[in-house]
């Protein structure tokens, strides 16, 4: 967090995943007056303004004028119309004290917009490119970074620090962020999935709604919390519950016997698959 101390952080697109960053950075003790945000959305800047405690401006640029780091966090397909106007305030020299005479940071969030996308619109502007995911909002979520090719290693630094403050982050090649979206973006995804049909099947086996609920996630709450606690690896786990002959071994043997690994990794492939196409999209330069 020290790197990020007496910089000022723009946010431009302050909704799930901007308000995500906002409420992580203040409870790492960044002072609001070192943050700056842009939406533009009315509603979602009187919310935020009144949630946060501080102003959220309608238009970008000024966010991305006064930022040492500048975290664009709007929808990918409002990327080709929310860039372009930033460009001419980003390409300047950052203006405060921890930004030196360097231009601004910018950290990009959104699935399928690329370095290369990036770069083009703004030319000689460090580059940090982020899959980050939706426990981000509980502090709890996981990222992946990837540095372009002017991001120094103070950048990647920051860019570390910045959604450390939201959960954990590793750092990894840009080529494997269509994996990391199949895996843990949309990750959050398959565990809400699963809570939900495996809380329709407890009521189908005569549990009060309420009950099956809780009984749905707290299970899953627990069994997360000790498989990061134990470190060991799930199969020896799953050893602990599943006796010979008893109750869990026959509902994973079901589970086997309808290809629910075949069927899981279909699906990640297809996330990955969806990831890569939709990055190819913003592949071409404009103009
Ligand atoms: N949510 C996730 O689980 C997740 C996971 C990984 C990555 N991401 C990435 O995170 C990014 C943000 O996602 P989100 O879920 O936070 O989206 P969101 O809730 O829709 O927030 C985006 C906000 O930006 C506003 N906006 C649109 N154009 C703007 C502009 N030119 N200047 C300033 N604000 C603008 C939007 O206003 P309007 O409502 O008027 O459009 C909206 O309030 C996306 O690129 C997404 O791919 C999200």
């Amino acid at each position: 967090m020290g790197v990020l101390r007496g910089l000022t952080i723009g946010i431009i697109g302050a909704g799930t995943m901007g308000q995500a960053l906002l409420r992580g950075l203040l409870a790492q003790g960044i002072p609001r007056r070192a943050l700056r945000v842009a939406d533009a959305n009315p509603q979602t800047r009187r919310l935020v303004e009144r949630r946060f405690r501080l102003p959220v401006e309608a238009d970008g640029r000024e966010v991305a004028r006064r930022s040492d780091l500048v975290i664009l966090a709007v929808k990918p397909q409002q990327f080709p119309e929310a860039v372009p106007p930033l460009a001419r305030h980003l390409t300047r020299p950052a203006t405060t004290r921890g930004g030196g005479a360097s231009r601004p940071l910018v950290v990009t969030i959104a699935a399928g917009i690329t370095l290369r996308w990036l770069q083009v619109r703004l030319p000689g502007v460090p580059l940090v490119r982020v899959m980050p995911n939706l426990p981000a909002t509980v502090g709890c979520g996981f990222a992946a970074l990837a540095a372009g090719r002017t991001a120094t290693r103070r950048h990647r630094a920051m860019a570390r620090a910045l959604f450390g403050a939201v959960g954990t982050v590793v750092e990894l090649p840009e080529r494997q962020l269509d994996a990391v979206t199949a895996v843990s973006g949309s990750g959050p995804a398959y565990v809400f999935y699963l809570a939900r049909i495996w809380e329709e099947a407890a009521r189908k086996l005569g549990l009060p709604r309420a009950a099956a609920s809780e009984a749905v996630r707290r299970t899953l709450e627990g069994s997360v919390r000790l498989l990061l606690a134990s470190g060991e690896p799930a199969e020896a786990l799953i050893a602990k519950v599943a006796s010979k002959g008893g109750t869990t071994e026959a509902a994973l043997k079901v589970l086997a016997r309808r290809r629910m690994p075949a069927q899981f990794a279909e699906a990640l492939r297809a996330a990955a698959r969806r990831s890569r196409e939709l990055s190819s999209r913003y592949q071409i330069p404009i103009g």
